[in-house]
């Protein structure tokens, strides 16, 4: 069942609020102050919509966020049914240090079509939309993936391109993308764009690889199943108590493998707005009474794919 188009507006609002707050703290050094502003923004915006909304992921669980918490219902309780992820503010350390690339993002579905994943870990691997199905694989070695989209691009593993989070735990895939001579382009958080930039062929970057937020995971494939893309994740838990969180959400097989449109089940809306400058787009700018951003806005079953600039007043 096909989202309703009228909702496309209501929910980029949301985002440009929510980017609007925590822009308000950009360079600060408060990382908590910048995501609460988003989050009550966010919040607020998405009461005003006319939905039966409910909060699938978001900030948290109820007693550790007192808003967008999992499980929280939204909107004026009429209209369709749906499952909303949030990520009001993902970069907070690229906001409070004001840095580039932070945004605040959304995902909409009709109820049940969106993965409920928990605040674990996930490891993820993304592709852009070139190339023919399966061409990647969670369960291949690294060596193997890269080979396989260096051949289809007919070119050597030395000039692929893989985007990836700068961090300890990534040591043996960077060792073996150096062994063959793979470029790396490392970030230092922000994975939703990171994955995102998969899609985009001015980026050169040809896959994303590593392990990064599961939310976040979810949030990056809602973008790119609407832009064709290919991704395939695994949660990961560093415990027994993490474990035991994405059993009371329901799942089942904690070491199943997820391609996108089992994360993704049918027609979904993304929405990302800039908090400062980024690769997407812009970040937000002060007019006075008013303020200006720039949201990536996508929608799967209308093939809606805009970048648009708007004014909204304070
Ligand atoms: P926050 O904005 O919530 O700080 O998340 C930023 C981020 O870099 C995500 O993009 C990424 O998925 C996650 O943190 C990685 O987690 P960690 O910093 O623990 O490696």
């Amino acid at each position: 069942m096909n989202l309703d188009k009228s909702l496309i507006d209501a929910f980029s609002l949301s985002t440009q609020r929510a980017a609007y707050g925590a822009s308000l703290f950009k360079g600060k050094n408060d990382k908590i102050s910048a995501d609460q502003a988003a989050v009550d923004e966010m919040r607020n915006s998405l009461n005003k919509i006319n939905m039966k909304g409910r909060i699938v992921i978001g900030e948290g669980e109820l007693d550790k966020a007192p808003m967008l918490y999992v499980g929280e219902k939204l909107g004026t309780l009429t209209g369709d049914e749906l499952d909303i992820a949030v990520d009001p503010l993902e970069g907070t350390n690229f906001t409070a240090k004001n840095l580039p690339n932070a945004l605040s993002v959304i995902a909409v579905t009709k109820k049940g079509n969106l993965l409920h994943a928990p605040e674990t870990y996930m490891e993820k691997i993304a592709v852009g939309s070139d190339y023919p199905p399966k061409i990647i694989d969670l369960d291949f070695s690294l060596k193997k993936n890269i080979e396989s989209v260096a051949d289809f691009k007919k070119v050597t593993p030395d000039k692929i391109v893989v985007c990836t989070l700068k961090r300890p735990r990534h040591d043996k895939i960077v060792n073996t993308l150096n062994d063959m001579g793979v470029k790396i382009n490392f970030i230092s958080d922000g994975d939703v764009s990171g994955v995102i930039s998969v899609a985009d062929p001015n980026s050169k970057i040809d896959m994303f690889i590593g392990t990064g937020g599961g939310p976040e995971g979810v949030l990056a494939a809602a973008a790119l199943s609407c832009l064709n893309c290919q991704m395939q994740t695994r949660l990961v838990y560093q415990d027994e108590d993490e474990k035991l969180r994405a059993k009371k959400i329901g799942i089942k097989d904690l070491n199943r493998k997820y391609n996108i449109d089992e994360m993704i089940k049918d027609d979904v809306i993304f929405c990302a707005t800039g908090v400062t400058d980024g690769d997407i787009v812009s970040g937000i700018r002060d007019k006075g009474d008013s303020f200006e951003s720039e949201t990536f806005v996508l929608h799967k079953s209308s093939k809606i794919n805009k970048k648009v600039v708007s004014r909204v007043k304070k």
